[in-house]
């Protein structure tokens, strides 16, 4: 029996609930009575705000679940990479490695620090930085690579990892859109000095906005937690040693963020599974590229994403409108970073330049039925005659 039946709020979006029956988004959150219970005792806890208790709970559990000691609950995913490069001491004069084919806060929690992201071209299979790049481009200013886990599938970490030890550079994860990838038993989040994950709504599991940084390092966690806090030390009130910030999620987020943990095992099932189904059903469609699950990879379909190539009857960007057409929600691959006008490059990476024109990501939220999935394959089918 749910608590609230939103309908009857006086706020509630009637439009948006009213979009077709059938339209399937690209994604959705799932949210139960769980998620609303834990709010409602939150709410009349009175901790609504940074602390309270599902903050340390959170944290706690999401450490557990990435095979790290440190969990650092922050409000977003951006910040969170943000704060971690900033505890790390990367700044002005410095650069950082980060793929091209990725999310725009990737390299812009770079830009904050006042360093330069420097962009490495991606494998073309995975569609993850590619090492061989990477390697072209450290220079004596490298600091930090980051590796970003895009679209579900970890990236090349031993030969990243390999790379940052010959080279003394430091890893920053970006596992925003990754949660639970693993390459063998090691998940991400647990591969670098530090990693950076995001909750936002259409994220594996979400607290609506927020975010949060995994590390083993025990004292990095303690200065990202000051670092989020304005800088204050818990044991002197109001004294701040140096320039901070207010990062902190609150006991409002977290308490979503506690009942999806008892969760994020069927959701990232589901997905795969998910993207069996997806996988079997294309698989012969002519001009269609499957995404990849390299041996001892774990991918956990954050996005069910394929090519479009010439092959098919249509362009990727003729595709989108067709599918929408058809109730069918997809979304572009990223633009590369190196193509936008702050990052822009007369040279852009070759690699991720055709990726970003031919790739698209398809409808993946865990709440998918089987059905709905066959009828986007079909969708498919039927367009490419
Ligand atoms: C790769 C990547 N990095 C960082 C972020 C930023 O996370 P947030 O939206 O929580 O700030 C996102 C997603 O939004 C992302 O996909």
């Amino acid at each position: 029996m749910s608590l609230i039946q939103p309908e009857k709020l006086p706020f509630f979006d009637h439009q948006l609930a009213q979009r077709p029956r059938n339209f399937i988004p690209i994604y959705e959150p799932s949210l139960g009575e769980r998620e609303e219970a834990l709010v409602v005792e939150a709410v009349r806890s009175g901790w609504i705000s940074s602390q309270g208790k599902y903050i340390n709970q959170f944290e706690q559990e999401f450490a557990e679940f990435c095979g790290v000691r440190e969990g650092v609950a922050v409000c977003n995913g951006t910040i969170a990479l943000h704060l971690a490069l900033h505890a790390l001491g990367i700044g002005a004069g410095d650069e950082v490695i980060v793929p091209t084919l990725t999310f725009v806060a990737s390299a812009n929690a770079v830009h904050y620090t006042g360093a330069t992201p420097v962009f490495a071209d991606v494998d073309p299979v995975t569609w993850n930085m590619d090492p061989a790049s990477v390697e072209r481009l450290i220079t004596p200013r490298t600091r930090a690579i980051m590796p970003v886990h895009v679209y579900g599938h970890p990236a090349a970490m031993p030969e990243l990892n390999a790379l940052a030890q010959a080279h003394s550079l430091l890893i920053v994860e970006d596992s925003a859109e990754a949660h639970g990838a693993a390459i063998g038993t090691q998940r991400t989040g647990a591969f670098g000095q530090i990693a950076a994950f995001s909750f936002m709504a259409n994220k594996i599991i979400t607290t609506g906005e927020g975010g949060m940084l995994t590390t083993d390092d025990a004292a990095l966690a303690a200065r990202c937690r000051m670092l989020r806090d304005h800088a204050m030390p818990p044991e002197r009130r109001y004294w701040h040693p140096e320039v901070g910030f207010n990062y902190r999620m609150t006991n409002l987020q977290a308490a979503v963020g506690v009942a999806q943990m008892a969760r994020i095992d069927e959701f990232i099932e589901r997905k795969r599974q998910i993207a069996q189904q997806y996988t079997t059903a294309l698989t012969n469609l002519a001009g269609v590229t499957l995404p990849v699950e390299l041996p001892g990879y774990t991918n956990v379909y954050w996005m069910y994403s394929v090519l479009i190539g010439q092959d098919y009857g249509l362009t990727r960007d003729e595709l989108i409108p067709a599918l929408r057409e058809r109730g069918i929600d997809s979304r572009p691959f990223f633009h590369p970073l190196d193509t936008l006008p702050p990052y822009y490059s007369a040279t852009p990476q070759p690699v991720a330049l055709r990726l970003s024109q031919q790739g698209l990501n398809l409808p993946s939220a865990p709440s998918l039925t089987d059905e709905q999935v066959a009828y986007i394959c079909d969708v498919l089918w039927e367009l490419a005659k």
